[in-house]
């Protein structure tokens, strides 16, 4: 196959004179104008030639291995592939490296992913399923690119919260309760000492001397900051085990980072980077607010301890790049940890990435609970999942609770990734969950539909000139010619739509095939094409949904 890459490549050969980003290959709507067309007014216009001349010109001189015709008309280029043999060459490679198609070669470079991270003692809100499902992606993307990815889950546990939770806990807890269903026991009291608080604002002090007392190591408060947390954390896998998104390579939490934080506010010293400003420790900056770093009563902050995780991580892994996926909200947060570790003297600020991401809505309106608080994504989960059993049921007999979690779950996840992600999403379950549109139970029906007719296994070796390469095969060929392409895209823009709206296009060609060729036919090279057809189109939709996270049950 040769892609617009290579095409660029084949008339540059020839033509070392012209600028690279003159060449502007389309793809015509309408094929008969052939696979690429060039429209050569901005080669014309730099050269200041003649654009009908410069179209001949690169026709006459281009190597034609890889085309059965090339037309000028005009000042266009039309390029029609040669589409026996590159369609042959398809089939025959996704069917030798089934899923590992598009994989490219380990390129020694590393990368990492911090994601998820949600806070214990909370519930893991619709927000952290953004950022669990983008940075798995992500992770699946680049390593399909040939990365080394570390996914880290930066678990929030630790801040003033934790003093206010366990001044909540001392005063107006029960044991048995929180043992029971701690993440909702502990949201509730935490909620309790807002409630509180707003009438008793020396309660946040308390809050604060308890936070303070447990980073210097008290260690009555230490047995109960390390309950709340165990018991988060397998309230957490319940989520993740949902899922199917349960492999971190790391498991440190903010509180790893508190004493390598002071070390942070050492280093921030002799380096001079540090103010004083109304008893607080501040690094300044000439074109955003101020960073706290250290409080009066001499605690670390949030940004103090994600300086220290990203020293720590770079001397760990010397990663190439570092990825956050957090929401947008924390922009500045980001854009202020780059510009330290630039002042800091280290020369990899350029190498991390903040990759934000928009709301999720329900209804237009910012997804929480009649009480104000995140809903909890689990619930969320499990009506998605019986919203669909009572469709899986329809069609399915076997396996039909691992067939919903699959639809339900997939649905959830794909509506997430199928937008840019600094859009907000909207949510309703019922349109996501839908067999048509552009959801991912469709995606995943349309897979399950290709495996109920690749039962009919015909082992014949394909005379192509008996088959016919109309355009619903071409079109078929041409989009997964261009999968390896895709994931680079979706790569370099840290963009899982990409992948996603793909495999939408690729479905709907698809779904276009079935509906005008009869697959079984009575010449049997015809139905063993189809059929191979059909095949290398389930292996491209299944790794796809791979890599957003999706599983596809081959019945549904
Ligand atoms: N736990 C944080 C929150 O929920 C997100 C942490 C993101 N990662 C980081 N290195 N700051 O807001």
């Amino acid at each position: 196959m040769i892609t617009k890459e290579e095409l660029i490549e084949l008339i540059i050969k020839e033509n070392p004179k012209i600028d690279r980003s003159n060449i502007n290959i389309e793809i015509p709507k309408d094929r008969s104008l052939g696979d690429y067309a060039l429209p050569c007014f901005t080669i014309a216009k730099q050269l200041s030639l003649n654009p009908n001349l410069i179209a001949n010109d690169i026709k006459d001189h281009i190597d034609k291995t890889y085309f059965s015709k090339i037309e000028v008309k005009n000042a266009y280029i039309n390029f029609f592939l040669k589409k026996e043999e590159i369609t042959k060459k398809i089939i025959d490679e996704v069917l030798e490296k089934k899923d590992l198609y598009g994989t490219k070669k380990p390129n020694n470079k590393t990368v990492v992913i911090d994601y998820s991270a949600p806070n214990i003692a909370k519930p893991f809100g619709v927000g952290h399923l953004r950022s669990t499902v983008i940075g798995h992606a992500l992770k699946n993307i680049y390593e399909k690119q040939g990365y080394k990815v570390i996914g880290i889950n930066y678990l929030g546990d630790c801040g003033t919260q934790f003093g206010k939770l366990i001044y909540a806990y001392e005063n107006w807890g029960d044991k048995e309760k929180v043992k029971e269903n701690p993440i909702k026991e502990l949201n509730k009291l935490y909620v309790r000492f807002h409630e509180e608080a707003k009438n008793d604002p020396l309660l946040n002090d308390e809050g604060r001397k308890i936070f303070k007392l447990l980073e210097e190591g008290n260690e009555n408060y230490l047995e109960l900051w390390k309950w709340f947390r165990d018991e988060s954390i397998k309230e957490f896998m319940k989520t993740y085990d949902l899922l199917h998104i349960n492999h971190f390579d790391e498991w440190s939490g903010e509180s790893y980072y508190l004493e390598k934080a002071k070390d942070v506010l050492k280093e921030l010293e002799n380096k001079h980077l540090l103010t004083k400003s109304e008893g607080a420790t501040i690094v300044s900056f000439d074109d955003m607010p101020p960073a706290l770093v250290k409080r009066s009563d001499g605690a670390t902050l949030y940004i103090t301890r994600d300086i220290a995780a990203l020293l720590d991580r770079k001397e760990k892994y010397h990663f190439d790049e570092i990825l956050y996926v957090v929401g947008n909200e924390q922009t500045l947060h980001f854009n202020q940890l780059k510009e330290i570790i630039n002042k800091m003297g280290y020369d990899y600020a350029k190498d991390i990435h903040h990759i934000a991401f928009g709301l999720v809505l329900s209804d237009g309106k910012k997804m929480s609970t009649r009480g104000g608080s995140a809903v909890s994504l689990h619930d969320v989960l499990e009506e998605a999942v019986s919203l669909a059993k009572q469709r899986v049921e329809e069609h399915a007999t076997e396996n039909i609770e691992e067939t919903s979690r699959m639809v339900g779950v997939g649905a959830v996840i794909f509506n997430d990734l199928k937008n840019y992600r600094t859009s907000d999403i909207d949510f309703n379950l019922h349109d996501i969950l839908k067999f048509e549109g552009e959801t991912g139970p469709y995606l995943q029906y349309t897979y399950a539909r290709i495996k109920s007719l690749l039962t009919h296994n015909i082992d014949t070796v394909i005379n192509y000139n008996e088959v016919d390469i109309n355009d619903y095969v071409w079109n078929i060929i041409f989009k997964i010619s261009d999968f390896e392409n895709i994931i680079t895209r979706a790569k370099e823009g840290y963009d899982p739509s990409i992948v996603a709206k793909y495999l939408l296009e690729l479905a709907g060609l698809f779904n276009k095939f079935y509906a005008n060729e009869k697959i079984i036919d009575e010449n049997i090279n015809k139905t063993a094409f189809r059929l191979q057809i059909s095949e290398i189109v389930s292996t491209i939709l299944k790794e796809g949904l791979r890599l957003l996270g999706i599983e596809t049950p081959n019945k549904m």
